[in-house]
């Protein structure tokens, strides 16, 4: 059987993009997964280009995989960064078999015997095709309900990489759903870029619904008993959703509102359409429904023109809100982006010294935050053995619990007493 090793960078949506490519593979010529370059037949790196540094690693990455490669084996480069490269990569690394963009996964069967092709078409619409199967985990099932992006904040290059954005078919949705449980999955994880702009724009149907109404459905099937979702726009969250969000209990009290800066002003030129109030109100209303909630947020700093009084705004929404969980960033000029090419560029000293303040009052909130689940009960969800005579799993607000345990525990969901704390982990025993 052929091997394949396959490195996925990036977000979740790009995870399922492998997910995809492998199973179109598979439905030509089975593969087998390997973790060792040396003895891969096909090679293939998903790459993300939403910051600088992954894509400057591409090139010596693609130099080491040449090197190690065993005689004949090919080498694929796909995903943003094949979106937005394209050719170039070819020019730069000959060695590079093929490219294939972030909105063309579907055509990875096609130019595997095509020397040096390239398929980037951002305006390609994969929003009705239907994949072959192929999950990664047996537990929680990823499902794209979009493709692309319409946004334009001004900082993403996601819209060059990943084209207009499309919604799938509901139909096909929750044939996907469906599928998933009949193999024992639980757990589903919806994706888009912006999931709650869902239902806006079909390619190829009239279907009149919302996020808020697939979110109905998807509940309504027999099987699954809890659903994510990832990453809805704080300006598009209405009441409608919130309420949803609150009142129907498949629903996982964990919600990841993407913050970017606490600063109005920054938020206008970052082209985001919300004010600092509005971000707060919708955390607050949240809190309100769902008081156990675990809000988590990504975070720019450095972003053009950010003043000290900008940035503050932004360590005061931290303190507000006091997230479960923080992804920051230190801003990274992208091509055919809008904020590339602004004045005032924020010198990378006062963006690190920024990005460690932020970093270090978020730590200290997550200890509180932490402990202060001490000795509660949730249902937790099992889906990973570990080699220390444990097994992990996530409660509903997406909190990662380890107990002792073996295999038996994996698929289930079991109620848990919380016993020791730690920055990162909650340790617990079962009910
Ligand atoms: N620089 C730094 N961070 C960025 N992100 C997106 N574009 C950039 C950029 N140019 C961050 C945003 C987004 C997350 C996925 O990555 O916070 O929500
Ligand atoms: Fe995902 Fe954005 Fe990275 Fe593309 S650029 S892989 S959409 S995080």
């Amino acid at each position: 059987m052929k091997k394949l090793y396959i490195e996925t960078l990036g977000c979740a949506m790009n995870t399922r993009d492998s997910e995809h490519m492998i199973a179109q593979l598979n439905s030509i010529e089975p593969y087998t997964l390997t973790t060792t370059v040396g003895e891969a037949d096909l090679i293939i790196i998903n790459t993300c280009s939403v910051r600088e540094k992954p894509v400057a690693k591409l090139f010596s990455e693609i130099g080491v995989f040449a090197k190690f490669k065993k005689q004949g084996a090919k080498i694929g480069v796909t995903g943003c960064t094949a979106s937005h490269l394209g050719k170039e990569i070819i020019k730069k690394a000959p060695i590079v078999d093929f490219v294939i963009g972030a909105r063309n996964v579907s055509k990875i069967t096609e130019v595997l015997d095509k020397k040096h092709a390239v398929e980037i078409d951002t305006s390609f619409d994969e929003s009705n095709y239907d994949f072959s199967d192929y999950r990664t985990n047996n537990f929680k099932s990823l499902i794209n309900i979009s493709i692309g992006c319409d946004k334009g904040c001004t900082f993403c290059i996601v819209p060059v990489t990943r084209g207009e954005e499309i919604s799938i078919p509901s139909s096909i949705i929750l044939k996907e759903v469906q599928k998933s449980v009949d193999a024992g999955v639980k757990e589903i994880m919806l994706l888009g870029q912006n999931v709650n702009n869902y239902g806006k724009y079909f390619s190829q149907s009239d279907e009149v619904t919302n996020f808020t109404s697939l979110l109905q459905s998807v509940s309504r099937v027999e099987g699954v008993e809890r659903i994510r979702f990832t990453s809805p726009h704080p300006l598009h969250m209405d009441d409608e959703f919130i309420e949803e969000f609150a009142s129907n209990p498949k629903i996982c009290k964990q919600i990841h509102i993407p913050l970017q800066s606490g600063s109005s002003s920054l938020l206008k030129s970052m082209k985001r359409g919300y004010t600092k109030e509005w971000f707060l109100n919708r955390c607050e209303k949240v809190r309100a429904k769902v008081p156990n909630v675990a809000i988590s947020t990504d975070i720019i700093v450095g972003f053009p023109n950010e003043s000290d009084e900008d940035f503050e705004d932004t360590m005061d929404v931290l303190e507000k809100v006091r997230f479960d969980q923080v992804f920051s960033f230190k801003y990274s000029p992208r091509p055919h982006t809008k904020a590339a090419t602004f004045e005032n560029q924020i010198p990378d000293n006062i963006a690190s010294s920024r990005l460690t303040r932020l970093q270090a009052r978020y730590y200290e909130i997550l200890e509180e935050i932490m402990h202060s689940h001490m000795n509660e009960e949730h249902l937790v969800y099992f889906d990973e053995l570990k080699s220390d005579g444990m097994v992990a799993g996530r409660t509903d607000s997406g909190k990662l619990i380890l107990v002792k345990g073996s295999e038996e525990l994996l698929g289930e969901i079991k109620k848990v007493k919380i016993t020791k704390t730690s920055r990162m982990t909650l340790i617990g025993s079962l009910v």
